[in-house]
């Protein structure tokens, strides 16, 4: 008889084989029909083992075995000094828990013990998985590799995943998963702009609305490795766990080494259901707003508006235009602190620029607060400046290798966390601000990544991230009521282990309405918009020199955490009229885009994206339709609107459009005279678009009748 666990949720099942050996999952979908009886499925589901290869059946178990006669990625890879290279565990102790199972597994000879837990969430349908690797013997194990591993069906043939670069974060892009592996590796230190800790597998072709898919997401904040393979047997499996340096990790007699926590989820629905299902992971399990009931405040954030300008009348003055326009959060980025006049110096000095602030922060925060507003301030703890105080003082706390000249980034070296006294100093830093000041919200940045960063003589990419979750979970103990926004250069460390610690990501340094859609709807696969952080920028955008209106603007910033960046004291008062109403706009709807479901829908033509969100009890929803590029067709094609209550009508009606009409003699009848339309028309049919304007959008409300 085998032995077989089967977790489920409402939609999802898994099956597990759980005998003598590594436990292997026999199937992951669809939730199975009630009352399946196990050992049928087995008898129905096992594959035979084929002729001329090992005699026995070879397991992609949940940490594949070389030493089984498997001949791929192994799950673990060490050895003591190159012994028990290959180990081959068995299956001691299984204990099953609601829908969460550990498995306790020992090789005896190779001393070394292998927990796996695996926890199905009943509500987020998001599974969760880690490894931990204890050595169990008398001498040191050196760690190479230890992974979190899923075996796929084969129906899993074509990847989605995510790359980019600083202002061009998270871009999708596809390739099939057939007879060869796949490998995205992350190097930098930092989740990265470039290779993003995410991917989904699924049917050929799956779309936002349709396909089997498998979204996966590593919650790590440094180097992960995510490996895909489609073997020579036909079987598919990917892998994903920390990406470690030659000798980074040594497991003393005794010791443990825990993966990073991989979330993965499938749907049947294509990759709304992922993305839903994680937006819901996210909103139940990962981050904690120090008052959940608040609703999320519109930012001012001075970065793009003064840069390194400070001058304390000036910010009063931006105050108060931003309280006029309704911002309800202000924040002072970088500039605040001794001597950084750009971005050359002062890192680690985070004391309060007197000759900038003669009266101290007081007055602003003051000013912040009689117009009823909070305060945030900027910080980068994990940074050093060459050209410093703290540097001058202690040019040993660089995270460096001795002996080597460590480069600069941004004119900047990163400050070796794991020396108890440089922890210290910049916790005590960061204390003496947040008790000195009433300040609700730091923007905790990070621009650089690390190079060959070494502690006590060992790579020290792990022990950073470790010890920079111990500063932020230190601050948070002391200060439980300061939000923190984790921010690297916009979105170049984001993932689920940090967003544990935070509540917002910068999702990125480019505010161009037009490149801020793409990379939202990149964002967008994996994170609910409250956590989303998306600004209005200035008219002439900072780093791509384009221009747009208010309306495209605004109805970009709206899908996200809304802030505005930029000088309100110069904006002129046609912008500021603009800013104002997509402010009220964004406060009438963020409840339903905060807590309702979110869709992206397939659209006809590739220049132009849509999304929507609609709410849980499907009453009301507000849909965005962005023409991106020139429209290639002089007709435009109507948008499919699923997830609407299909037993109801709703009433449609245009909320704003940034386009004009030059395209069209006519509208869509729909957009001059609001219309009634049934759900089931809404998603069979759609709803004819308008020939709009490149780098435009519309957005729409439908609201039941
Ligand atoms: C990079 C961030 O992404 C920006 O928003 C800004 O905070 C600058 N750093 C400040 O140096």
């Amino acid at each position: 008889m085998n032995k077989l666990l089967h977790l489920h949720t409402e939609t999802t099942s898994l099956v597990i084989k759980a005998d003598k050996t590594l436990p292997e999952m026999l199937y992951w979908g669809k939730r199975l029909p009630e009352g399946t009886d196990l050992d049928t499925f087995f008898a129905a589901n096992h594959h035979p083992v084929p002729q001329a290869r090992i005699d026995t059946d070879t397991v992609v178990s949940l940490c594949p075995e070389h030493a089984r006669g498997l001949f791929t990625a192994p799950g673990l890879e060490g050895c003591r000094n190159g012994d028990n290279w290959s180990p081959e565990f068995t299956l001691e102790e299984t204990v099953l828990n609601g829908q969460q199972v550990s498995f306790l597994c020992r090789d005896r000879l190779a001393a070394l013990k292998l927990d796996i837990h695996l926890s199905l969430n009943l509500k987020s349908h998001v599974l969760s998985t880690h490894l931990e690797l204890t050595n169990e013997g008398n001498s040191n194990y050196q760690l190479h590799k230890l992974t979190n591993t899923l075996l796929l069906p084969t129906i899993a043939r074509e990847i989605m995943y995510f790359h980019g670069r600083w202002t061009h974060e998270f871009q999708t892009e596809r390739k099939k998963l057939d007879r060869s592996g796949f490998i995205l590796e992350n190097r930098r230190g930092r989740t990265s702009h470039e290779h993003f800790p995410g991917i989904m597998i699924g049917q050929a072709n799956f779309s936002e609305t349709a396909g089997k898919v498998y979204g996966f997401h590593l919650a790590w904040s440094a180097n992960h490795r995510f490996h895909a393979e489609a073997m020579s047997d036909g079987r598919r499996y990917l892998q994903a766990g920390e990406l470690l340096m030659p000798g980074e990790v040594e497991l003393i007699p005794g010791e443990s080494y825990r993966t990073p926590t991989l979330y993965s989820t499938y749907s049947n629905k294509g990759l709304n259901g992922i993305s839903q299902n994680f937006h819901r992971h996210v909103r139940n399990e990962i981050v904690r707003f120090p008052e959940p009931q608040k609703v999320r405040p519109v930012h001012l954030n001075t970065w793009e508006g003064i840069y390194f300008n400070h001058d304390p009348e000036y910010i009063m003055k931006m105050v108060r235009s931003s309280a006029e326009i309704g911002v309800e959060r202000f924040i002072i980025d970088d500039g605040w602190f001794r001597s950084r006049n750009d971005d050359k110096a002062a890192l680690g000095d985070w004391y309060l620029d007197e000759k900038k602030y003669p009266n101290g922060l007081q007055p602003i925060i003051n000013c912040v607060k009689e117009h009823g507003m909070e305060f945030g301030l900027w910080f980068e703890p994990e940074m050093i400046s060459p050209d410093s105080d703290l540097y001058r003082a202690h040019p040993e706390w660089m995270l460096h290798t001795e002996g080597y000249e460590q480069v600069t980034i941004r004119n900047q070296y990163v400050l070796n966390l794991q020396i108890p006294e440089a922890f210290d100093y910049v916790l005590d830093r960061l204390d003496n601000m947040l008790t000195g000041y009433d300040i609700r919200y730091i923007k905790w940045d990070m621009n650089r990544e690390l190079v060959q960063p070494t502690n006590n003589c060992r790579a020290a990419f792990h022990g950073h991230v470790e010890a920079y979750y111990r500063l932020v979970d230190e601050v948070r103990r002391r200060h439980p009521m300061v939000e923190i926004e984790t921010c690297s250069g916009g979105g170049g460390r984001v993932d689920f282990e940090i967003l544990k610690r935070t509540q917002r990501f910068w999702a990125s340094d480019c505010n161009d309405a037009l490149e801020r859609q793409t990379i939202q709807r990149g964002a967008s696969y994996f994170f609910p918009l409250e956590i989303t952080g998306a600004h209005i920028g200035a008219k002439l955008c900072h780093t791509t020199g384009r221009q747009h209106n208010a309306d495209f603007r605004g109805i970009t910033a709206l899908f996200g955490h809304m802030g505005v960046e930029l000088d309100p004291v110069r904006a002129c008062e046609e912008e500021k009229r603009g800013f104002a109403r997509y402010i009220s706009l964004y406060k009438s709807l963020r409840q339903l885009l905060y807590t309702g479901d979110f869709f992206r829908y397939d659209t006809a033509h590739r220049e132009s994206q849509a999304w929507g969100v609609v709410s849980l009890d499907q009453r009301e929803a507000v849909v965005m339709f962005a023409q991106m590029d020139m429209p290639e067709y002089a007709m435009s094609a109507p948008l499919p609107i699923p997830g609407l209550n299909q037993t109801k009508d709703y009433k449609v009606r245009v909320l704003e459009n940034s386009s004009s009409n030059i395209y069209m003699k006519q509208c869509p009848p729909w957009m001059t005279e609001p219309a009634i339309m049934s759900a089931a028309l809404l998603e069979q049919v759609g709803l004819m678009m308008p020939v709009m304007q490149p780098e435009s959008a519309l957005l729409i409300q439908i609201s039941q009748v």
